[in-house]
């Protein structure tokens, strides 16, 4: 019997040890992954009654970003109030005792009575907030009822900090148009995934998309087409025959300039020239080489006609965009576009072949160089920075530029070499607009192949680059362009979740990446 019983017992105790190892670890479901997570086994109960407790009004806006936010998914809303309470759990906000200038960074501590949400910048507070409504259930609206909700929190002790300063992803809404609310959704997933930048693109061949009070043509006729190409342009193409259409008022931008900036993300426009400007030369001709009839592009690819560089008053026309331009956009940066501009009517245009002359040009690749050069000189003396395709190295670049590195990835190694800061955004793998599976099912893309794996194993910083080169390296982006993309929908399906995976590469120490854990996160 004795013999049985501790039989028994061993048994029992292998079992106990074969069950703790089978326990999984706790993978908490946050992406980006922070650079330091203590999963503990404590958990947090939100309820209405829970406080917010700011002793620094600084931190009022991601104060009430949350009590938003709770609002929104779980209809409660949190008391808002200045010092510890006797009894109860509170959100304790507050900066830390040292001040390093550290604004991105945020820890977050946590046990079942208090949760400590600690950061020097308004920044790292709000990205404090993300990763904490990260690890909130994902049934929403817990109850009808308001304030009946009880959000069981998973505790963890974090300590976190971002890897790049540029965390940037792009959409085009220039070849499809999305609506106000639909840029805002797009916001709240960049703020989800804790990107800084939101690069939109609003001018192209295929639609001018963004109100000028001093011309406006540019939207009454620009921001229309009459039709748009079906499938892949050929000469056999087939047309929809449907005009197709919008812009954003001048209101517009400001609001979603604004929403962007609660989310601390900033808003960097991009205005295309000299190239990809035909919508913009249907509307005032007179800036082009021909002064032809031209119309807002209905097919895709690189139009041939495009601002004229040898006609002094396309640079003050331009020069009164921008100057609106800078006015709706707080940031630092204005894109000023670059790519793919042919040169085909510079080259037959007089008053383009005079200003090669007359300026020393060697060719039309100087003549961008000029173009770019003289944009640059205006933007700067408004207190801006000019950033550009790749594109804007040929024939030299322009004093004060920042390159964004497309054409793979030698525009931003070369740029970095001559000390100029530099987004990478090289096609494979940042282009999401490639094809994201080999399925025969997938909807018509632009062509390439970006699958998940290879965006997250994406090295932003180049090896050939040293340390004092790479420097220069700002972070990386992931591009959205709409030529296949016609709706909102389509924009998530392309952009998801190969932006969840960007966001790792831009934010988590590249020791701490993990692909499978990614995908299980
Ligand atoms: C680009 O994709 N043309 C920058
Ligand atoms: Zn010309």
């Amino acid at each position: 019997m004795k013999r049985i019983l501790s039989l028994l017992l061993i048994l029992l105790s292998v079992a106990t040890v074969a069950q703790k190892q089978e326990t999984p670890v706790k993978v908490l479901p946050l992406i980006p992954l922070p650079k330091e997570v203590t999963p503990s086994s404590d958990v947090f109960t939100l309820t209405a009654k829970t406080l917010i407790v700011l002793t620094n009004e600084k931190f009022k806006p991601e104060a009430d970003y949350l009590n938003k936010y709770l609002k929104t998914n779980y209809n409660i809303e949190l008391q808002i109030v200045a010092s510890v309470p006797n009894d109860g759990n509170y959100i304790f906000i507050t900066q830390p005792d040292f001040q390093g200038g550290f604004l991105e960074n945020y820890d977050l501590s946590m046990n079942q009575n208090q949760l400590l949400l600690t950061a020097e910048g308004n920044e790292g507070l709000f990205y404090g907030i993300e990763t904490l409504i990260q690890l909130m259930p994902l049934e929403k609206s817990l109850s009808g009822v308001l304030g009946d909700a009880e959000l069981k929190i998973p505790c963890a002790n974090i300590k976190d900090a971002p890897r790049y300063q540029w965390r940037g992803m792009h959409l085009d809404c220039s070849r499809h148009f999305f609506s106000k609310e639909e840029v805002k959704k797009y916001l709240d997933y960049l703020a989800m995934y804790k990107f800084n930048v939101f690069h939109w693109h609003l001018t192209d061949d295929q639609g001018w998309r963004v109100e000028i009070k001093k011309y406006p043509l540019l939207t009454t006729i620009g921001s229309q087409r009459k039709e748009t190409v079906i499938g892949h342009p050929s000469d056999t193409a087939h047309y929809d025959g449907k005009p197709y259409g919008g812009f954003y008022t001048q209101e517009d931008i400001k609001e979603i300039v604004t929403y962007a900036g609660v989310r601390h993300i900033t808003v960097v426009p991009e205005i295309e020239m000299p190239g990809h400007s035909l919508a913009a030369v249907a509307a005032y001709p007179q800036f082009s080489c021909n002064n032809g009839h031209y119309e807002t592009w209905t097919t895709w690819g690189q139009s041939l006609d495009n601002y004229c560089p040898g006609n002094d008053s396309t640079f003050l026309f331009l020069e009164d965009i921008l100057s609106e331009v800078c006015n709706l956009f707080p940031g630092m940066y204005i894109h000023i576009g670059g790519d793919e501009c042919a040169k085909d009517r510079w080259k037959t245009c007089p008053k383009c072949q005079k200003r090669i002359v007359d300026e020393k040009l060697k060719n039309e690749n100087e003549l961008q160089s000029y173009f770019i050069a003289r944009i640059e000189k205006y933007l700067n003396s408004k207190g801006k920075q000019i950033i550009g395709w790749d594109e804007i190295l040929e024939g030299g670049l322009a004093p004060n530029a920042a390159v964004m590195s497309w054409r793979g990835t030698k525009g931003g190694v070369t740029a970095a070499k001559q000390k100029h800061n530099v987004v990478m955004s090289p096609g494979k793998p940042c282009y999401f607009d490639h094809y994201q599976s080999k399925d025969k099912k997938e909807p018509p893309a632009i062509g390439g192949f970006n699958p998940l794996d290879s965006v997250y194993a994406y090295k932003p910083t180049p090896q050939s680059l040293k340390e004092n080169e790479a420097q220069y390296i700002m972070g990386a982006q992931g591009n959205v362009w709409t030529e296949y993309i016609t709706d909102f929908k389509s924009v998530e399906y392309m952009s998801m979740p190969r932006m969840a995976a960007l966001s790792e590469v831009l934010w988590t120490p590249s020791e701490k990446k993990d692909y499978k854990n990614f995908i299980e996160r």
